[in-house]
């Protein structure tokens, strides 16, 4: 088994970035799963997105933690790509609803890095359990307190400690936490000696966030397990190429 491909926030090289029309362009690209962010309304509502605030990608201003959920959906979530016409802001539901019968792996990223949302671990493990999805999801964020939680809450939930700051001894860390897997940044990736520790210490490798070519061939011949790309497509070219896909 070479290289898995999941398309990061979606197809969003090409389809606004964590909308319904993202995840649904990354299955119609046959990529072997996604990768989503999820904050909180002030309802509690799980919602996908990716930044605190909603300024970036929509027409509204301010933190989504202080929206309603029926607020935050009358936005129009296109300002990545204003051409493309309008889209919302989904929930995490709706997309685990539309992706279920794709077979497709959901790498769901718990956006807890900034604010500790109350309870947000539980009403993961919740929706991902009553929708029986356990097996195919992988959870991981940069805030690994909040990883360890939801191993807690649910020992069969596969995880993965994000980084993007340069760590000493990640490897043996992320293995005396007991997660599956290491979610390094490409950079990480200079470290030529990462992909084997964490081999010897069980983890498996995804990494992000590789859009070029170059990069993708490189770590599908280094036998990484999974590359996060805005560009499914290109990533699938890439890794034949190689022979890892
Ligand atoms: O989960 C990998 C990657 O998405 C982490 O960074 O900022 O794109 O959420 P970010
Ligand atoms: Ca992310």
């Amino acid at each position: 088994m070479g290289a898995k491909i999941w398309a990061h926030r979606g197809a969003s090289g090409y389809v606004p970035e964590n909308t319904l029309e993202a995840f649904r362009r990354a299955a119609e690209m046959k990529a072997d799963g996604v990768e989503l962010d999820v904050q909180m309304s002030k309802d509690g509502e799980l919602v996908v997105i990716h930044d605190e605030t909603v300024d970036r990608v929509s027409d509204g201003k301010g933190y989504v933690k202080d929206y309603m959920y029926g607020e935050l959906q009358a936005l129009d979530v296109s300002g990545s790509m204003p051409d493309y016409g309008t889209v919302r802001i989904p929930t995490l539901a709706q997309v685990l609803e539309e992706l279920k019968p794709t077979g497709m792996e959901v790498n769901i990223e718990c956006k807890t890095g900034i604010f500790f949302y109350p309870g947000l671990e539980e009403k993961v493990v919740k929706l991902v359990q009553d929708m029986g999805m356990t097996e195919r999801i992988w959870c991981s964020s940069f805030n690994h307190e909040s990883v360890l939680r939801i191993k807690k809450l649910c020992p069969a939930m596969k995880t993965g400690f994000l980084i993007g700051d340069i760590i000493m001894d990640v490897a043996d860390y992320a293995k005396r936490y007991g997660v599956q897997a290491l979610h390094p940044a490409l950079y990480h990736m200079q470290d030529e000696g990462l992909l084997e520790r964490c081999r010897r210490n069980g983890l498996a490798v995804h990494v992000w966030t590789v859009n070029e070519r170059e990069y993708i061939s490189k770590l599908g011949n280094a036998g990484i397990d999974a590359v996060i790309t805005n560009f499914p497509d290109i990533a699938a070219e890439a890794l034949r190429r190689t022979g890892s896909y």
